[in-house]
């Protein structure tokens, strides 16, 4: 069930969390599936209701950042420590998700069985509220089966997983559209396994260090998520390598354009990205138009390729993924 997030409704939120069952939860980036990440047995739920490998780790999702010590190992080496403690400052709450040792009260479910656990404060009045409230660290990775795309609404999250989910908390369309950018300090050097919401630019410019993208894998359990086709509608969709022609597409599909087009096309329906060429307005709209694409079971979405920088990698990236799901045939949902 839907529901605004009064009082009553957070109530109930904790006391299902308590209870050791799950809530669908606004962040910033996109919605949660949360559960108490405490609890092994409601994380294993999370699977299930996601229908999500088991060897792909869940987010433990923080209020303040002094609960960092409850979920990391004790003795991280002081320049892990220097840097950790860095970002945190400057980009927490915020769509940045650190992996760091972890801590052995950290279940062996939500982390995949590494010794590593990924973490973020989200910066999201409701989800805040929720710990603050529990006085707990969430697990939650986005409120989505498993390879299809990610829900921006309470809505989405409602169609994607249907009423299993006892409560969806209401938080309104996420501001930043794309899922947190993970960054891994648990190495000798920082690496981006996915890049998202936080930039790679202004990453670096913290950093002081260029940051590649870490290579996609299907077969490598050390880097989870990274699988190559994700995020996928359940029309096949393809990435274009250029800005649409004069006269292209047909009437049976649909366009996913970066700007308003200038040329005469043959699209059935057209989903505009921003107005003005903004990212980042183009990054929180990402999910929702290809929700609303998808819904019109046309026989095929084109999608226009976005510059590759500020936020345009993590929109490159999500629409690489969601073509790949159909080009490998093992559409992943
Ligand atoms: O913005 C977000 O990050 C959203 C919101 C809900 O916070 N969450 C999200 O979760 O995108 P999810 O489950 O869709 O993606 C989590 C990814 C996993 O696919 C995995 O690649 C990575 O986080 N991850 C989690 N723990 C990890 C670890 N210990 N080492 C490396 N990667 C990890
Ligand atoms: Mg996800």
């Amino acid at each position: 069930m839907i529901r605004r997030p009064d009082k009553a409704a957070m109530d109930e939120a904790v006391r299902l969390i308590l209870a050791g069952e799950l809530v669908g939860m606004p962040t910033e980036t996109v919605y949660g599936l949360a559960a108490d990440a405490f609890n092994a047995k409601a994380c294993a739920m999370i699977f299930e209701v996601k229908a999500r490998p088991s060897f792909d780790p869940l987010i433990v999702h923080l209020a303040q950042p002094d609960w960092l010590e409850r979920v990391i190992a004790p003795g991280l080496s002081v320049e892990t420590r220097r840097v950790a403690e860095l970002l945190a400052r400057r980009f927490w709450p915020g769509p940045l998700t650190l992996v760091l040792p972890k801590a052995d009260a950290v279940p062996g479910i939500v982390t995949s069985g590494m010794d590593t656990v990924a973490v973020r404060i989200p910066d999201h009045p409701v989800a805040l509220a929720l710990m603050q409230a529990l006085n707990r660290p969430l697990a939650a990775p986005s409120a989505n089966r498993f390879g299809a795309l990610s829900p921006t609404r309470a809505e989405h999250v409602l169609q994607g997983l249907g009423p299993v989910v006892p409560l969806i908390l209401d938080g309104g369309p996420c501001s930043i559209g794309v899922e947190s950018s993970i960054l891994d300090l648990s190495r000798s050097e920082p690496r981006l396994l996915r890049p998202g919401g936080l930039s790679r630019e202004l990453l670096q410019d913290a950093l002081n260090i260029t940051l590649p993208v870490e290579a996609d894998s299907t077969e490598n359990p050390l880097a989870p998520g990274q699988l190559k086709s994700h995020y996928a509608p359940a029309t096949r969709l393809t990435l274009l390598g250029h800005s649409v022609n004069e006269n292209e597409g047909d009437e049976n599909a649909g366009l996913l354009a970066f700007t308003p087009l200038k040329v005469r096309h043959r699209y059935a329906h057209v989903e505009i990205l921003s107005s003005d060429g903004n990212l980042a307005e183009a990054a929180a709209r990402l999910f929702e138009c290809l929700h609303r694409l998808d819904a019109m079971k046309l026989a095929r979405i084109d999608a226009e390729a976005v510059p590759e920088t500020g936020l345009g990698l993590a929109i490159n990236d999500r629409l690489l993924k969601a073509s790949r799901a159909f080009n490998s045939q093992q559409h992943p949902a």
